[in-house]
Order: structure tokens, then sequence, then C-alpha cells
């Protein structure tokens, strides 16, 4: 029996994880394969974390750790601390990581000191802004992978600067499959435009939770007061994080009184596809949300100074505006004939493409 270790633990990474997890246990019909799975914790309200086992039929974590809401370093030397042990125990022959979290990190340290081998999903991305946490922690798990899964040819060009060139394999974007998949599903069952009396192409969606965003009383508040300029309603899915700093730099009143926004919970995935889908335009600072504008063929405005996502930016399709609230207005107003895109994200096989790589690795 083949073990792999999944490390899990925050939204995007329970969303990226569906479609690999699926994969492997067809695999697992062909060569004695078994997965383990588990849930850093780092995200925890329903809203965050359990809604996504619920609707994308996550398999429930062999392992929960309960180590969210703390700071970076804590939370990342109570995990590995927790992972020694499951690594102890469980001996597994490969570890997998996804994107660029502290659970990313912890795991990816936790698999290399057990001197077990380690797998990267969404490995290569590079923002070239070391001042970003996820920069840090691309990097660093990145030094000590074993198996480098690329969502795009830019991202192994990305390595291959950093010399590292052996186990890089191009797989397309794994986000890119499960929206492709989804879309359909989502415009059967989600009620989110009914319930929020919406049309479509009426409304900008927005999110944020970059911490250079949230955490700097200017930026969040500069970022707000464009939502409340913008000439149409703006769907703002509320990031806990965003949510915890409004109140605290006392700005949540100004954010809730803005007639054009409509503040709502972070929503389920499927909820929120829909929600992509139906956006004249989206504003975020996410970066799998500047992904799914891209694959839906929504304009973007990035409230970030830089991305790890370029190809995105190609034709216009995404723009750069950081936190100045004249750009986002600007930017979020224009209006114009988009250009034909190009495919840079795979043929939507990426989940069968991991699983067959990593099934002739260890089986
Ligand atoms: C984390 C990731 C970021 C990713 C984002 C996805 C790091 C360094 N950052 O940022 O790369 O883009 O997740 O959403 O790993 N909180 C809650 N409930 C929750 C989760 C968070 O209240 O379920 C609040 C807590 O106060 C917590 C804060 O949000 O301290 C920040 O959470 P954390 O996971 O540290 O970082 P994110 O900003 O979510
Ligand atoms: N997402 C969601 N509900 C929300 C906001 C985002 O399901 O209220 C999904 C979104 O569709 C995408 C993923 O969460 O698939 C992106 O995660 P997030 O923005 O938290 O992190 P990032 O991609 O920046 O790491």
């Amino acid at each position: 029996m083949k073990k792999i270790l999944t490390i899990i633990g925050a939204r995007p990474q329970f969303i990226k994880s569906v479609l690999i997890s699926r994969a492997l246990e067809e695999e697992s019909l062909s060569c004695c394969l078994k997965e383990i799975t588990v849930n850093t914790g780092q995200h925890y309200d329903a809203n965050m974390a359990g809604v996504f086992f619920s609707e994308l039929n996550i398999k429930q974590p062999d392992y929960d750790l309960s180590l969210g809401g703390v700071s970076a370093l804590s939370q990342i030397s109570a995990m590995t601390k927790l992972l020694e042990e499951i690594f102890d125990k469980e001996r597994p022959d490969l570890a997998i990581v996804y994107g660029d979290t502290n659970s990313t990190l912890a795991g990816a340290i936790s698999a290399v000191k057990s001197k077990v081998r380690l797998a990267h999903v969404e490995a290569g991305l590079r923002s070239f802004d070391k001042s970003m946490p996820e920069e840090v922690n691309r990097i660093l798990t990145d030094h000590i992978t074993s198996i480098f899964f690329c969502p795009t040819k830019i991202a192994v060009e990305n390595l291959k600067k950093e010399n590292i060139i052996n186990g890089v394999y191009f797989t397309g974007d794994i986000m890119f499959e499960l929206v492709m998949k989804s879309l359909n599903i989502a415009r059967e069952k989600s009620g989110i435009m009914r319930s929020l009396g919406l049309q479509p192409k009426e409304y900008f969606l927005a999110t944020v939770h970059r911490e250079s965003n949230t955490d700097t009383r200017k930026n969040i508040d500069s970022i707000i007061s464009s939502f409340g300029d913008l000439n149409k309603k703006v769907i703002f899915p509320i990031h806990p994080r965003a949510k915890k700093m409004l109140q605290m730099f006392g700005l949540i009143k100004k954010l809730e009184n803005m007639d054009n926004v409509k503040v709502i919970e972070p929503v389920g995935y499927l909820d929120m596809i829909l929600l992509e889908n139906n956006a004249a335009k989206i504003l975020t600072d996410s970066g799998g949300v500047q992904k799914e504008a891209y694959f839906l063929k929504v304009p973007c405005v990035t409230l970030r100074e830089n991305t790890e996502w370029v190809e995105t930016l190609e034709g216009g399709w995404n723009v750069l505006t950081g936190a100045d609230s004249e750009k986002i207005v600007q930017s979020a107003g224009l209006s114009r004939e988009m250009p034909p895109q190009k495919n840079y994200y795979g043929d939507g096989d990426t989940s069968s493409r991991i699983a067959q790589i990593l099934k002739k690795e260890i089986c």
C-alpha cells in the first residue's frame, strides 16, 4: 500500500484539492494507493471551510488540527509540531501541499524534515514581491519540493530561473478545470442571483483579504471609499480578516452606510462562481478570484501593485490599481470591447495529469 499525505487548511486549498483527491481515488483502483488528508484548520468558520466540504463532496479529513486564528509563526510552529507526529505515525510515501499559505509552508517543512518526498501544486508562481507573506511561502516551499505541478508555462520558466529543472511538470491550472466542470452545476443549483435580487452584468463583485490591504487603515479605507464611488451596485462577500480590520479601524459603519454596496458573508463556491460569471467586473486582491475572472471572461480590477498571474494582464482583461481609489474607480468605469483570450491554463485535465504523474512516481 502506497500512502499520500495531503495537507490543506485554507479556503482556496479546499477548493484546489477537490478534483485531485477525486482523481487519486480513481487511480487507487489500479494501484494500491491511499490518500490521507490533514486539515490544519487555518480557516475554520463554517463559511470559510465546512461549506466547501459539504457542497463539493470533499471527503472528511483524517486529521483536523484546528490551528486557525493565531499569528503566522505561532501557526506554522504549532502545525509542524502536530504534523511531525502524523508523519511519524503514517509514514507516507509522498506529501502534497497546495498554493502559498502558512499551511503550505508548514506542510512542506514537515514533509522534508520527515524525509518524505514533497509535491507542490501551483509551483513556480512569483509576484517578485517579498513583502507578501505568500511570496516567501512559495519560494521556500519550491526550494524544498521534489515534484512541481506548474499551472502555467511562465511558472515553469520562473523555476528554471531559480535553477529548478528536475521534476517540473506543466499540468495546467486546477482551478480552471474546476470552474469549467462546475459552472453549469452552479447555474442549476445556486439561488444567489435571485436571493440578492441581481440581474446579470448590472453589478460589480468585490473581495478583499490581502494583508497589505486589510491591515493598513489608509489602504482599506481607500478601497472601500472607491466602492462607494462606483456607478454600479457592489456585492462584497467579506473575508473575516477584512471584517475584523474594518471593525478595528472603526470603518465598518462607513462601509455599511454606502447605498450601492451590499456586504454579505463569504459565500460557497457555486454561489461565488455564479456571482463572478454574472458580474460586469470583478474587483479583487485574491489570486484565485483574479484567475476565475479571466476563465469566465469577466474583466478584473486587481487591488494590488503586482500579480503572480501575469497572463491575465494581457489584453487588459486584468488591470492593477493597488489600493489607489482614483485608479480603482477609473478602471472599474472603463468600458470597451475586450480582445480574444489565449489558452494559458491547460486543457481542463489537470487533475488526471497530476494523479497519473503521482502514480508513476510512487507506485
Ligand atoms: C490566508 C493566506 C492567503 C490566502 C487566504 C485565502 C497566509 C499567509 N495567508 O490569508 O495566502 O490568500 O488565506 O483566503 O497563509 N479568520 C476568521 N475565520 C476564518 C479564517 C480567518 O475569523 O475562518 C480571521 C482570523 O482573525 C485570522 C485572520 O482572519 O487571524 C487571518 O486569517 P489567516 O488564515 O491568518 O490569513 P488570511 O488573511 O485568511
Ligand atoms: N471564494 C468563495 N467564496 C467567497 C470568496 C471566494 O468560494 O466568498 C472562492 C473563489 O471562488 C476562489 C477561492 O475562493 O475559488 C479563492 O480563495 P481566496 O480568495 O480566499 O484566496 P486566494 O485565492 O487569494 O489565495
